[in-house]
């Protein structure tokens, strides 16, 4: 039956989600719990100098110290325990109004701590520092150090959670007291460990240096005095890189970089490093220099009122002064037109006849 079983898929994402949001319900529980006991001691605090004008007299002594414990003083930092949009917030003050007054005329003074005697003492929402859940168990690792120091336990402080530790960087296992692969121990017992990252020439290792690897990193290998040492991919196979690039051999990988442009093909950076030189560039002095094409015996700009313009690897032909271009023929410039403004000038210099590409 379709129906029957669509039914039977909600029930079941239904359980298995409810201790996933019980658990996180009871987490941000706690935290409500914290802000608000938060804000009662900076309420507290803001309160000390109320109604104390400064002065010394019988009659402020006498004022004071009645305000400091009365009513009107718990309903001033009651007031501000919560952000108005806060429903969380707001629902647990309403709830627990009764609790807040019990503390301030009855236990203040034998239990100063708010946040122990109201959110882990008596709604317990909370638990104290490494421990978790329902009952605050211990942390994984100990509640004196969770995780051995190397990890968050889950729900530590808060009556949710598992108490499992997600280890910090470098560590690993149930405890944390394992190194992950690129870290060794430099230090270790039954409960305490200190991982530190390996070289970065190792993938493994027992130590610090490129000589305490017990395997190279991917682009390291080992030399004779079994220490990783860096591949000179670039020497090995150079082919890996395009005819217009260069290899560049980095630590523990190489890269493919673009010749000059004077190059076609080189061996590194720079005009003085091409294998051959560019079309439109000579070699000279031991570099690929650019060829000024409008100074060879022979005339590349062969219309009539041309003239030539060399440029970096090429040249232009354009029209001679008092003379433009129209339909690829350099003409004369009409009267009218005999100073051509700027504005024309720079139109034709923008026009110039391309050579072919070759
Ligand atoms: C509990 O942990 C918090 C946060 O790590 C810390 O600020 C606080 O001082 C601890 N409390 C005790 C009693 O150790
Ligand atoms: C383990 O090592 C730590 C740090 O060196 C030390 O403080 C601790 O006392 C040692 N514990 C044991 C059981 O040896």
């Amino acid at each position: 039956m379709p129906t029957a079983s669509i039914i039977s898929f909600y029930v079941l994402t239904l359980i298995l989600q409810a201790p996933y949001i019980h658990t996180k319900d009871l987490k941000s529980s706690c935290s409500t719990c914290r802000q608000i006991t938060d804000n009662f001691n900076k309420g507290f605090d803001r309160t000390a100098k109320k109604n104390f004008g400064g002065g010394n007299t019988a009659w402020e002594e006498k004022t004071l110290s009645k305000y400091e414990t009365s009513e009107i003083r718990l309903v001033e930092i009651l007031e501000d325990l919560c952000d108005s949009s806060s429903f969380e917030c707001n629902q647990m003050v309403e709830e627990h109004e009764d609790h807040f007054e019990t503390w301030w005329f009855k236990r203040k003074s034998k239990h100063p701590d708010l946040f122990k005697w109201f959110c882990i003492d008596t709604i317990k929402v909370c638990c104290p520092n490494g421990t978790f859940g329902p009952d605050c168990n211990g942390c994984v690792g100990g509640s004196e150090r969770p995780c051995h120091g190397n990890g968050l336990c889950d729900g530590e402080g808060t009556r949710g959670g598992n108490g499992k530790c997600s280890c910090n960087r470098g560590y690993k296992g149930e405890f944390c007291l394992e190194c992950r692969d690129g870290y060794f121990n430099e230090q270790r017992n039954d409960t305490f460990s200190l991982c530190t990252e390996c070289h970065s020439s190792c993938k493994t290792c027992t130590g610090a240096t490129h000589k305490d690897c017990d395997e190279c990193k991917d682009g390291w290998e080992e030399d004779d005095n079994e220490a990783c040492i860096d591949v000179d991919e670039c020497s090995k196979d150079s082919s890996s890189c395009k005819e217009d690039q260069y290899c560049l051999n980095t630590e523990g990988s190489f890269s493919c970089k673009a010749c000059d442009k004077a190059c076609s093909g080189c061996k590194g950076h720079g005009p003085d490093q091409c294998t051959a030189c560019a079309e439109g560039y000579t070699e000279d002095g031991g570099e690929c220099t650019d060829v000024n094409e409008c100074e060879q015996p022979e005339t590349v700009c062969t219309e009539e009122h041309q003239e030539c313009r060399n440029t970096v690897g090429s040249y232009t032909c354009e029209c001679s002064d008092g003379f433009h271009e129209e339909d690829g023929v350099c003409i004369p410039t009409s009267d009218e037109q005999q100073h051509p403004s700027e504005d024309q000038q720079a139109h034709n210099a923008n026009k110039p006849e391309e050579r072919e590409e070759l």
